[in-house]
């Protein structure tokens, strides 16, 4: 799928007000806080705020942002200003801090290696790659912001080569996601290094997607001769 729906949310204040409480009611564990921004001082302000909150068990930091006041480039192509923003963000927040990159990079073991330099607890990777459709018909792009983020079952190739490529130079936990949609695709992740593996667009496909995935795991495991779930993380990976 191609979505342009931007990074839409209520606020940080009304998140904290109204959106917590309610996911309080039925989920019963930490959730994760998905932060992004268009200067380091708002992931500052941002992260510092949702520090205070008890029902939030770590922060995600989306770098796709484009930085409003460094040239417009997204904080996440570059890995001086990916180092800048996890150390902006570490420096307000005891809760751990995964920084989840884009893949619209040319060297994203460079871009995961300063964010662990700096002081990332862990890196998720993939965001949207950037793509576009244009409509015979009309000859004008599919989407009136002509390109979108472009995710699902399409992107699981370039996902998984960025997942090995993230994971090959760093010593932090790495979450995999980016056109997971089976438990066959998780298991893969993890052969490329994932210790967790996060499902988007096949959500939006199917609302059951997260269950089946989980439903189906065993039986997968068991063709594939898979006791522990955490023998394979790496298994591709060399030395
Ligand atoms: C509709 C939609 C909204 C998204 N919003 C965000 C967001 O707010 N922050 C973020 O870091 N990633 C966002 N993403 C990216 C996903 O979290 C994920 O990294 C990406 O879609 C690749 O995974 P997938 O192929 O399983 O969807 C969004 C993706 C979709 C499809």
């Amino acid at each position: 799928m191609i979505n342009a729906v931007g990074l839409q949310n209520p606020g940080l204040e009304a998140t904290i007000r109204e959106e917590l409480p309610k996911l309080r009611k039925v989920f019963h564990k930490p959730v994760m806080a998905n932060i992004s921004g268009f200067s380091i001082e708002e992931y500052r302000t941002v992260a510092a705020r949702l520090d205070q909150e008890d029902g939030i068990g770590w922060l995600e930091i989306n770098v796709s942002c484009p930085n409003v006041h460094g040239g417009g480039m997204s904080f996440g192509t570059s890995p001086a200003s990916a180092a800048e923003v996890t150390a902006a963000v570490k420096a307000v927040t005891t809760k751990p801090v995964i920084m989840k990159l884009s893949p619209n990079v040319t060297d994203i073991a460079a871009i995961a290696k300063a964010c662990e330099d700096a002081g990332a607890d862990g890196i998720s990777l993939i965001n949207t790659l950037l793509g576009m459709r244009i409509d015979l018909k009309t000859r004008r792009p599919v989407i009136a912001n002509k390109m979108g983020g472009f995710s699902g079952p399409a992107i699981f190739p370039v996902a998984l080569r960025m997942v090995y490529q993230a994971a090959s130079a760093v010593k932090i936990p790495v979450i995999g996601m980016g056109g997971v949609s089976t438990a066959e695709d998780v298991i893969e992740m993890m052969l490329a290094g994932a210790t967790a593996v996060g499902v988007g667009a096949a959500n939006l496909i199917d609302p059951f997607a997260c269950p089946r995935i989980l439903d189906t795991l065993p039986a997968v495991m068991d063709r594939y001769g898979i006791e522990n779930l955490n023998s394979v993380i790496g298994g591709a990976l060399d030395g």
